[in-house]
């Protein structure tokens, strides 16, 4: 059975595309899926893909991925900066995550330096816009591959 993975995007993330294009690119959310789709079943994953501008049910779908899936990326957009909730839904986790940004955070304002995301994850990439995704996907079935 291919391991299934999935992809977190939290809020104001549904908004690209026309969110302050000059950081974040012209892709839509939904490109940026179809890019990850493509991608993934080129590594011989499956992939689960969702967004919600509401904590709670990032965190529901956090604690679901348990037992549906063998990793996670996640891009928690602001509530990288403020969410303990969602950064103890990851510490339950036995799945590696993986923390994704568009925009390289650290040449950004200090407040989105630090991310209670990272406490959680294996790793971090952040700086290639939607490359990110991708680059994750590669870390993430590397790690996958490495504990079969
Ligand atoms: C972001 C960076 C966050 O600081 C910001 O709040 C976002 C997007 C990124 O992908 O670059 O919403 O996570």
């Amino acid at each position: 059975m291919p391991a299934r993975i999935l992809i977190v995007n939290g809020p104001n993330l549904n908004m690209l595309g026309s969110r302050e294009p000059e950081i974040y690119g012209k892709e839509t959310l939904a490109d940026i899926e179809a890019k990850c789709k493509e991608h993934a079943a080129q590594l011989g994953l499956e992939m689960d893909f969702m967004q919600s501008n509401v904590e709670g049910e990032l965190v529901t779908a956090i604690q679901r991925a348990a037992k549906d899936h063998q990793g996670l990326l996640i891009n928690a957009g602001a509530y990288t900066h403020t969410s303990i909730a969602i950064m103890d839904a990851l510490l339950l986790l036995k799945i590696p995550v993986i923390e994704v940004h568009l925009s390289n955070i650290f040449k950004r304002e200090a407040f989105r330096h630090e991310s209670f995301i990272s406490k959680a994850a294996k790793g971090v990439i952040c700086g290639f816009g939607s490359g990110s995704y991708i680059l994750a996907l590669d870390g993430v079935a590397a790690l996958i591959k490495s504990k079969e």
